[in-house]
């Protein structure tokens, strides 16, 4: 638990009015930020040299008959507007007391759906701090420590995600990507090294169609992840899963090389459903997710 007492330093800077002008005009129509750590000791003195009946609201109703605000062991629920009253009622200072807690070190998470081009690194943070946290990302290479670190540049709508570009490819030594949380009350790094061929994972394959063929067959085709830059000079290799029935009677054939593939010896009457994964030819790093389930009936007759 930490002790926290704040003395002038919440006096807000009035500097667009003159002294002779009251100060409450300014004090009610600003309201100070502070930010406090869940558990903290708090003590906040009003600062009006006036001491007699000076009273604390906290959101509009009674809290305190005392020139000092003082909350032990603050929780979550003591987050809000404090203001002090003189007798009268008339406002002298607001305050907006933020709770929440330092950042905890991120968990990350870093895959390239687009090998060899880039990668993506997503990170969480638990427990969540509660208060407006920003991040620095950057990442550089193990094996040339006097490179300067490169900016990890935001990615798509996640607030909690980049792009690392430029990697290269077969290193010995593991990229060290570098993510701080910050916020008003600390912050906290993770180093996540990885090797970039580990971290392969393509996108699912796209536009999977099935067609019914005479003789209880089945055409299956597919496209590669269109986030897959190069399928020529960095082929994929491809995994089709199809059930009927109970989906954990799946069967798996493959790999294949091609986008298509023909199931054959099938039953009439039962519906399949289809699905394809793909993986680096190589080998590199992890297979995609399934693609969603395509259904396709064979016909009884
Ligand atoms: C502080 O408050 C929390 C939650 O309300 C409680 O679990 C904890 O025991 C309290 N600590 C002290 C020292 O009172
Ligand atoms: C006090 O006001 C703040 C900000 O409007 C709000 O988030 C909080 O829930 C309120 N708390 C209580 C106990 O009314
Ligand atoms: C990680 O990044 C932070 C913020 O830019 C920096 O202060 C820290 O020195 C970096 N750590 C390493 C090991 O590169
Ligand atoms: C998937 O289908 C869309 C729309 O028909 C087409 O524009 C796209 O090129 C196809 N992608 C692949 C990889 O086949």
């Amino acid at each position: 638990m930490c002790l926290m007492y704040i003395f002038g330093a919440l006096v807000i800077a009035a500097t667009a009015f003159s002294q002779d002008m009251t100060t409450l005009t300014t004090k009610n129509n600003s309201v100070q930020d502070l930010f406090v750590a869940v558990g903290s000791f708090v003590q906040i003195p009003c600062i009006d040299g006036e001491q007699k009946g000076v009273e604390w609201k906290f959101n509009n109703s009674m809290l305190f008959s005392s020139p000092v605000l003082s909350l032990k062991n603050i929780s979550l629920q003591d987050q809000g507007i404090y203001t002090c009253h003189r007798p009268n009622g008339d406002p002298i200072q607001r305050v907006f007391l933020h709770l929440g807690y330092s950042p905890p070190s991120p968990d990350v998470h870093c895959w390239s759906p687009s090998y060899p081009k880039r990668a993506v690194c997503s990170w969480t943070l638990n427990p969540n701090p509660t208060l407006p946290t920003h991040y620095i990302a950057t990442y550089r290479s193990h094996s040339d420590p006097l490179s300067s670190a490169h900016q990890c540049q935001r990615w798509g709508q996640e607030e909690r995600q980049c792009v690392l570009q430029e990697l290269k490819i077969f290193e010995s030594e593991p990229t060290l990507f570098n993510i701080t949380a910050v916020n008003a009350l600390g912050s906290a790094t993770r180093i996540w090294p990885f090797i970039f061929e580990d971290i392969v994972k393509p996108d699912p394959p796209v536009n999977v169609t099935v067609m019914v063929m005479p003789g209880k067959k089945l055409s299956v085709q597919w496209g590669p992840p269109p986030s897959w830059p190069d399928p020529v000079n960095f082929p994929l290799k491809y995994t089709v899963k199809f059930h009927w029935g109970k989906p954990d009677t799946a069967r798996t054939l493959g790999p294949y090389e091609s986008n298509n593939m023909v199931l054959r010896g099938l039953v009439a009457g039962r519906t399949y459903h289809i699905q394809i994964s793909a993986k680096d030819f190589l080998d590199n790093g992890q297979g995609s997710d399934w693609s969603s389930p395509i259904g396709a009936t064979i016909p009884s007759n």
